[in-house]
């Protein structure tokens, strides 16, 4: 077994995090088709493909691009009218460009520095032709001014995957002078003499802030929503209103490049 369980194990992330109704990818094809954009579409921060996937299935030409080989090499496996390549979203140069790029659970939020911000935004840039969207999903910054509730205290979940079940306990904590949410995850199994420890963490972005580094990057932002989207209560559906309280826990944004 590796040292990274959920993006070693494409299946298991799935299992843990199911889709299935294909609401992150339903969600990408409502906005590109709400806001005008075209067919050619790269998903970065892919992960297993299933949304690169579904995205091929409802019409898009699709290339999805993620930095675990892991990753990479399921998506080939499982979703083949699909292009996949591995990179890095900071410094990715595919030669080409896209009417869309989509980046979706808070993927964009791997740029943990304001350095690694403006060079993912410069990569996109490089990579939509004029008119281009981007379309990102991610958590909301914002959410953690008054709300505490993700951050209290330990968080116990199991999962049985392939015969054999998965206990994490995760920890939440807002690392200030950083803007990073920090996790801490401790996973056991039978067979497992001590927990595997994963640490991970997310850049927290407020909105005026996304804005501003989407201006910098030479984008005008077409919608900024906390509610609906794929991971919201209620989900997203494709007539729903947008709302722009931004007080939730997830923020939606449509930009277009000038
Ligand atoms: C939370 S998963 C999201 C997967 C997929 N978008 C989904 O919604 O199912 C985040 C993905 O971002 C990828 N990732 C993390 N850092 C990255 C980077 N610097 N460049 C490209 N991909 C990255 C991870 O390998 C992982 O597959």
């Amino acid at each position: 077994m590796s040292e990274n369980l959920l993006t070693d194990n494409p299946g298991l992330y799935e299992h843990q995090f199911p889709d299935p109704d294909h609401v992150a990818a339903r969600f990408a094809h409502d906005v590109v088709t709400r806001f005008g954009g075209g067919r050619d579409l790269l998903d970065v921060g892919c992960g297993t493909g299933r949304d690169a996937g579904h995205l091929a299935r409802l019409g898009h030409r699709v290339v999805g691009l993620d930095s675990s080989a892991r990753m990479v090499e399921h998506a080939r496996a499982h979703h083949p009218a699909a292009g996949f390549v591995l990179g890095d979203m900071r410094s990715f140069a595919l030669g080409r460009r896209f009417d869309v790029i989509t980046c979706l659970d808070s993927a964009l939020l791997y740029c943990h520095a304001n350095a690694d911000l403006d060079d993912f935004l410069g990569r996109c840039r490089d990579h939509l032709r004029p008119g281009g969207l981007l379309v990102a999903e991610m958590r909301n910054g914002a959410f953690f001014l008054g709300n505490t509730e993700l951050l209290d205290g330990v968080r116990t979940r199991s999962v049985t995957w392939q015969g054999t079940e998965y206990t994490s306990h995760t920890e939440l904590w807002i690392d200030h002078a950083a803007q990073l949410l920090r996790r801490r995850r401790a996973w056991e199994w039978a067979g497992r003499t001590e927990p595997l420890v994963q640490r991970s963490a997310w850049r927290l972005l407020f909105p005026q802030e996304l804005r501003h580094l989407l201006d910098l990057a030479g984008f005008d932002v077409l919608a900024l929503f906390d509610a609906p989207g794929p991971r919201t209560d209620p989900p997203w559906t494709a007539d729903a209103p947008l709302s722009g309280a931004l007080s939730g826990d997830r923020l939606h944004v449509v930009a277009r490049l000038r």
